[in-house]
């Protein structure tokens, strides 16, 4: 992929990765995703960011098509995970850098990855600034965003934004800008992204946002590390990062389960009757069918989440617990939901579900509804009431927050 100069002397020389579809082995990636870093030309040159290590090579050619890598004067590292700073090691044998700069918890996590007490660290901190020769640099710390050792640098002459993994969005793509690519599919993704990989952080999203507009930095283009950069939308991706972190109440329910023999996809099928009675949006998912950072997306714009599964061996289905584990740590904020599910004897399921459900702080509407074997007319229509009460409950939130 060619390198693009984004503004002047600014130039992309990351890497595409157009067949990653498992992204760090828990959220699906189905367009792949690109390793954004820059290379700013100034008095001091100075690369922000890297790739992965097997993409190292790909970013050594990148660069030299432009400069030979020992013309690097400093490397900014805005955040150590590995997709980012995996390259570490063998940019730093190539370039010998006057400089490396990071966060001190940038500093100690570099130390921890890769074991190197002789690298020219620099730490910074929030409010520390340097200067390229024509431009200047200011880090802003944005700790757990998403990591300990996250930062932003922003270039001020250039009113540019580096953000590190905030604001980026997982696709492979020719194109670099977010205005060469359809606006709402770029959303979708952005989203997706948010509420698979910050969604936890979001208190510290707002805190950040808040103090972007308090130092009135002025942001005309937000380089992220992954996926396309934010220059015609910029306010509108901003805008989406405060509403994601806000989580306000949606007119939408997402009923998600597993099912052996289809006792339990009856119920759901029912229960998304009784949602829809209710004038509230409904989307069934079946976990052997949809993974569980596409259910993740999905509940982005849902209040509800009402959640399935036959009793097995005095437990539930693998998935559903995989599930409600994956959703519990991204910690949702707001939701309603309930329990529903089939048995044969003991009928331990339901239950199961709605103490995982309370564990992850979703207000649950009970009781649940059990069946034993196969739905009869009356049990569907008790599946249908659920739907209902949780539709209800759902309308309750939004009228609330209004
Ligand atoms: Fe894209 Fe937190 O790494």
């Amino acid at each position: 992929m060619p390198v693009v100069e984004i503004k002047k002397d600014i130039y992309w020389v990351g890497v595409v990765d157009w067949n990653i579809h498992d992204f760090h082995g828990y959220s699906r990636s189905p367009q792949g995703t690109t390793y954004n870093a820059y290379l700013v030309m100034d008095d001091k040159i100075t690369l922000f960011d890297s790739v992965p290590a097997p993409f190292q090579m790909d970013l050594y050619h990148q660069i030299r098509s432009l400069i030979p890598l020992e013309k690097i004067d400093y490397i900014v590292c805005n955040h150590i995970e590995p997709d980012h700073a995996g390259a570490m090691p063998f940019l730093m044998d190539k370039t010998k850098p006057e400089k490396v700069f990071c966060s001190k918890m940038g500093h100690r996590a570099l130390l921890d990855h890769f074991h190197q007490p002789d690298w020219p660290y620099h730490p910074v901190q929030s409010g520390d600034s340097i200067s390229l020769g024509k431009r200047t640099v200011h880090f802003m710390e944005t700790r757990m965003l998403h990591w300990p050792d996250s930062m932003f640098s922003y270039l001020a002459e250039d009113k540019l934004l580096i953000s590190n993994d905030a604001f980026g969005q997982n696709i492979a793509s020719s194109q670099r800008f977010d205005d060469e690519v359809d606006l709402p599919m770029l959303m979708d993704l952005s989203s997706h992204y948010y509420h698979n990989i910050v969604l936890p952080y979001s208190n510290r999203v707002t805190a950040v946002l808040n103090d972007v507009a308090k130092l009135g930095l002025e942001i005309d283009m937000i380089a992220p590390d992954h996926g396309l950069i934010w220059r015609s939308h910029v306010d509108t991706i901003l805008k989406a990062y405060r509403d994601y972190a806000e989580q306000r109440p949606h007119n939408k329910a997402v009923i998600v389960y597993d099912t052996m023999w289809q006792s339990t996809e009856k119920m759901a099928k029912a229960i998304a009757e009784g949602v829809m009675e209710e004038g509230v949006a409904v989307k069934i998912m079946h976990l052997k069918e949809y993974h569980h950072s596409d259910v993740m997306g999905e509940l982005a714009t849902a209040t509800g989440i009402i959640c399935g599964s036959p009793t097995h061996n005095n437990g539930i289905m693998p998935l559903v617990a995989n599930f409600l584990t994956y959703m519990q740590g991204l910690r949702p904020l707001g939701r309603v939901g309930a329990a529903f599910g089939s048995f044969g004897w003991s009928g331990e399921g339901v239950n199961t579900i709605s103490d995982w459900l309370k564990t992850a702080k979703v207000e649950v509407v009970e009781p649940g509804v059990k069946v034993k074997n196969v739905p009869n007319h009356e049990k569907l229509a008790e599946c249908k009431e659920l739907g209902r009460q949780v539709a209800k409950a759902i309308k309750a939130k939004i009228e609330a927050a209004q």
